[in-house]
């Protein structure tokens, strides 16, 4: 390969119109049968046997009541997909002709004409058969006959004699299948502690057939790579291709806003071939930076690559969106500190913003039913709730392209798992390879996207081995960490740093890092206390019109067979309620279904809360080290969203309404935000920045009474300076002394509120408060007499509430209408406050009225 100047070739040439490789989809309606042919119906591709036998009207909503369990006989039929299609003869009259899957969900076998072509058995590779010669003119028939995915993955495991692979079965409560293990397929599908079990069958992505005479380009990534000793940026594309015969050609690339334009002549052998070329940027210091939400804007560059063959053009592609970014993880040791310092940095800076986990990266338990305007509504919640980053978590899928693409539009940062979950896995010679294949294809379809900062090669496995989740002898550990060895290290990490040098690889999540590989890649000390939390969380039940859909009258009770087959977490409703008692008076209204709601209520309440505590925490730790522990560059909760509805740890609910959660998340990810510990007895209030200027600020604390609107009191402490990205101790002093210079105040009859103001009196960041002692406990909190009105505000709503008193927790709920308010779970310690509804649909103030429902702590007992 050799670089030449071909200025020829990008004058002129170029408008010659290029040949075209043919494509024929075979996307739409085909015809799908039971293995008996006793149920025929059409069925959509992409699409799953579920989707279709619903929109057929042959099974109800699987997500209503008990559903899930009356249709585990769908997964363990055998179903096959058929179409037949017309090849034009232009079509066959080209030389090659591949038959594509973008995506097959799982085992099947794949036949034209009644020739087989071709088997598979990963849902997360693109399989491609050269067919050719199978080709007729009409009524061209193809088939996918599909395995039951649960009989397949028991009849792998059974045939894994030497050792057990746990776990073998999901827990009783998760009403699941078994060993989803030795099946490369979504491991949630089987059920989860937070998801139902559909183990979906089908062609889940596009399928089509592509004709070309030469040449074919199968994959156009590229990596910017950053020299930091040269101040070099250098792109990197890679070209893969299909070649019917060898061909030798000239590749050109331009990137007109960098001055970049450069041709190399090269060859590309029979068969399939990937080509790496690489470019330096001359005009380095123009290069514009992609940055994480919330720390500039998410610039990128137009590249266009054009193949030429003997004087005309193969090839033309001349949209592909270029960022640049860099991206490390830091894992010094601290001196005198057992830990390890870890950060993420990009573009260069300290990125640390409080981030956040996505669960099963879709909307839906199926697929093929997370529309784009789900997707969009998704991320957009993430980002306006101030989360920069999103965990793509590894029992899901690897998501599909527009998911990134979204990402790097909104600057958010994500920690890509690889799709391994709580378990142990096989390491057969054809588990590996499909592994293998399934790795250099994903991390080859996602490298380019600078949203991508970090892989990790499974969720929680070394955690599971480390701690002996599954009950191992000591005597057989060393076969589960050889066949961990195997997979992560020997075979995805190697081929992950061969196929993407530009980000850290972490064996796990979550995982101590280095410190984890000294350890014989076992670390054992999971502290909570952690220099990066990638994952901690509290369940909460869903909105009553979440629920409402999927279920009746009888199931309206937080005892019902509904509420204890929904909740797939072992004891999970009895933990949330115990919590909950710890800090508040459980809901005890005598209309049945009141108290229903009332404890999804309270449910939510106590989750916001618990997140909140632990979040401020972390953000407060990332400037101070007290005993080696502390310095928290990184926080991200489990979960965001649900794929049913169901309780769970997630902040969105299924269909995207906000729960307490997210809106507390919006405060507590804030960029500049107070925040108060209490130790001992000493308050200690911190200004948490994430900002890059330096402030000077102060705190203002005052003090109220539970049973009185009027402030009894206030403090204020002297003004310091915030360095950007820091938290700094502004306030301290012990409660005792702070109530014993406030009046008539005790633990129990008042608590506190605080903000930062600059030293022009301006409130910087938002306000955040502090009990004093358990909400169940305060001594004077009456039940407020809050009257509402809501009306047409520009394009959203305004809703205005008067408070006869203070009011804890006042929860705005506008059932099913979709959309979210400015700020809701709030405490109301004003007369008057007025908050923004944003509809997601058209509505108008009456309907909102009508709809509208206000809860506070004290209406619940
Ligand atoms: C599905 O196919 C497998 C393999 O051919 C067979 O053993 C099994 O009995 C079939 N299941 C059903 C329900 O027909
Ligand atoms: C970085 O640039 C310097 C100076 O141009 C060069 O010597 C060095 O080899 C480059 N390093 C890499 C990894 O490309
Ligand atoms: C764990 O395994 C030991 C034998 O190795 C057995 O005695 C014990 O009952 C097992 N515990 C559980 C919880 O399965
Ligand atoms: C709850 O489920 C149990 C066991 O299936 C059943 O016996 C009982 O009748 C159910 N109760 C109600 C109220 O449906
Ligand atoms: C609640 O407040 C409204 C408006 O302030 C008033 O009209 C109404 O009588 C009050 N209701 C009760 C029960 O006090
Ligand atoms: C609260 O709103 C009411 C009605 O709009 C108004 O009369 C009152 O003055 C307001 N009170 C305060 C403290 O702003
Ligand atoms: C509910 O609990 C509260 C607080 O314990 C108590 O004062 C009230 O009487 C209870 N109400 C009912 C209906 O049991």
């Amino acid at each position: 390969m050799y670089w030449c100047a071909c200025a020829l070739l990008f004058s002129g040439v170029w408008s010659v119109s290029p040949p075209v490789p043919d494509q024929l989809s075979l996307s739409g309606t085909w015809t799908l049968s039971s293995h008996d042919g006793a149920l025929v119906l059409p069925a959509e591709v992409p699409g799953c046997v579920h989707s279709a036998l619903l929109r057929e009207g042959l099974i109800q909503d699987p997500y209503f009541r008990f559903n899930d369990v009356s249709y585990r006989w769908i997964a363990l039929e055998n179903w096959t997909y058929s179409t037949t299609f017309t090849a034009s003869a232009q079509l066959r009259g080209k030389q090659e002709v591949e038959l594509v899957f973008d995506g097959v969900d799982t085992v099947a076998s794949i036949t034209l004409n009644g020739n087989l072509v071709g088997k598979t058995d990963n849902m997360f590779r693109r399989y491609d058969f050269s067919i050719r010669e199978l080709l007729k003119e009409a009524d061209n028939l193809l088939q996918v006959q599909f395995l039951s995915p649960v009989v397949y993955a028991s009849e792998r495991s059974r045939a894994h004699q030497s050792y057990r692979v746990p776990p073998e079965c999901p827990p009783d409560v998760q009403k699941g299948e078994c060993h989803v293990n030795f099946i490369r397929k979504e491991q949630s599908s089987f059920s989860w502690d937070w998801g139902p079990s559909f183990p979906t069958v089908g062609l889940w992505r596009s399928v089509r057939l592509e004709a070309f005479d030469t040449l074919q380009l199968q994959q156009l990534s590229y990596l910017p790579l950053y020299n930091g000793s040269g101040s070099q940026w250098e792109l990197q594309v890679e070209l893969l291709v299909d070649a019917v015969r060898t061909t030798g050609v000239q590749v050109a690339f331009s990137m007109s806003e960098l001055d970049l334009e450069q041709a190399f002549q090269t060859q590309f052998l029979s068969g399939r071939t990937k080509k790496t070329f690489t470019f330096h940027i001359k005009k380095n210091s123009q290069v514009k930076l992609w940055w994480p939400s919330g720390h500039g804007d998410q610039p990128f560059y137009m590249l266009s690559v054009r193949v030429f063959g003997d004087g005309f053009l193969m090839l033309n592609r001349d949209v592909k969106q270029v960022f640049f970014r860099t991206v490390e993880l830091i894992q010094e040791p601290i001196p005198g500190s057992p830990g390890l310092l870890s950060i993420i940095t990009a573009s260069t800076i300290i990125k640390t913003k409080g981030c956040q986990l996505e669960s099963p990266g879709s909307t839906h338990a199926f697929q093929n039913r997370s529309p784009p305007c789900h997707l969009k509504n998704l991320l957009r919640s993430a980002v306006d709730a101030n989360m920069n980053a999103l965990r793509v978590w590894g029992g899901g899928v690897y998501e599909q392209d527009l998911f990134y693409d979204m990402c790097d539009d909104m600057g958010i940062m994500v920690w890509q798992d690889f799709m391994f979950a709580c378990a142990m896995y096989p390491t057969e010679a054809d588990f590996i390879q499909t592994v293998r294949e399934e790795v250099v294809q994903q991390v080859g379809r996602l490298k380019s996207h600078p949203s991508i900062i970090i892989w990790s090669g499974n969720n929680e496995n070394e955690a599971a081995l480390a701690t002996n989740w599954f009950n191992i002898s000591t005597p057989q550990r060393p076969v589960y960490v050889k066949d961990y060895v195997t997979l992560y290290v020997d075979n995805i990490r190697k081929i992950v740093l061969k196929e993407d040098p530009s980000r850290p690889f972490l064996v796990s999540s979550p995982t101590n890092g280095v410190e984890s590989e000294r350890e014989g890649l076992l670390g054992l000390d999971h502290v909570p206390w952690t220099r990066f939390a990638s994952e901690y969380g509290f369940q909460s039940w869903p909105s009553f019109s979440t629920l409402q859909p999927v279920s009746v009258k009888e199931d309206w009770s937080f005892g019902s067979n509904f509420s204890s087959h929904r909740q797939h977490h072992e004891n999970g409703n009895q933990q949330m309620l115990q919590q909950a008692a710890l800090h508040f008076h459980l809901p005890n209204s005598t209309d049945p279904l009141r108290r229903f709601t009332d404890t999804l209520y309270i449910t939510q309440v106590m989750q916001a809360q618990c997140v909140k505590a632990q979040t401020e925490f972390y953000r407060s730790s990332r400037s101070q080290i007290v005993g080696g522990k502390g310095h928290t560059m990184g926080a991200l909760y489990w979960q965001l969203n649900d794929i049913w509805p169901a309780p769970s740890w997630s902040s969105l609910e299924f269909g995207g309404k906000w729960k307490m959660l997210h809106y507390f998340a919006r405060s507590f990810f804030a960029p500049l935000l107070p925040v108060s510990v209490e130790d001992d007895g000493a308050l200690v209030i911190y200004a948490v920045s994430d900002l890059n200027v330096d402030l000077k600020l102060r705190v203002v604390v005052t003090v109220h009474s539970w049973a009185n609107l009027d402030p009894v009191c206030s403090r204020t402490s002297d003004l310091q300076v915030v360095p950007g990205s820091s938290a700094v101790a502004l306030y301290k002093q012990p409660v005792a002394a702070l109530l014993a210079g406030c009046g008539r105040c005790t633990r129990l009859t008042c608590l506190l509120t605080f903000h930062l103001e600059d030293g022009a009196g301006s409130q910087r960041g938002s306000d955040n408060y502090h009990f004093l002692s358990s909400p169940r406990e305060a001594v004077g909190l009456q039940r407020a007499n809050i009257t509402v009105k809501v009306q047409q505000d520009g394009a959203g709503f305004s809703v205005t509430l008067q408070s006869s008193s203070v009011a804890a927790f006042v929860w705005l709920d506008v059932g099913n209408i979709p959309g979210r308010f400015s700020s809701n779970g709030f405490l109301m310690l004003s007369r008057n406050k007025t908050v923004g509804f944003e509809a997601w649909r058209p509505t108008s103030a009456a309907e909102l009225s009508r709809s509208l429902t206000v809860t506070t702590l004290r209406d619940v007992y």
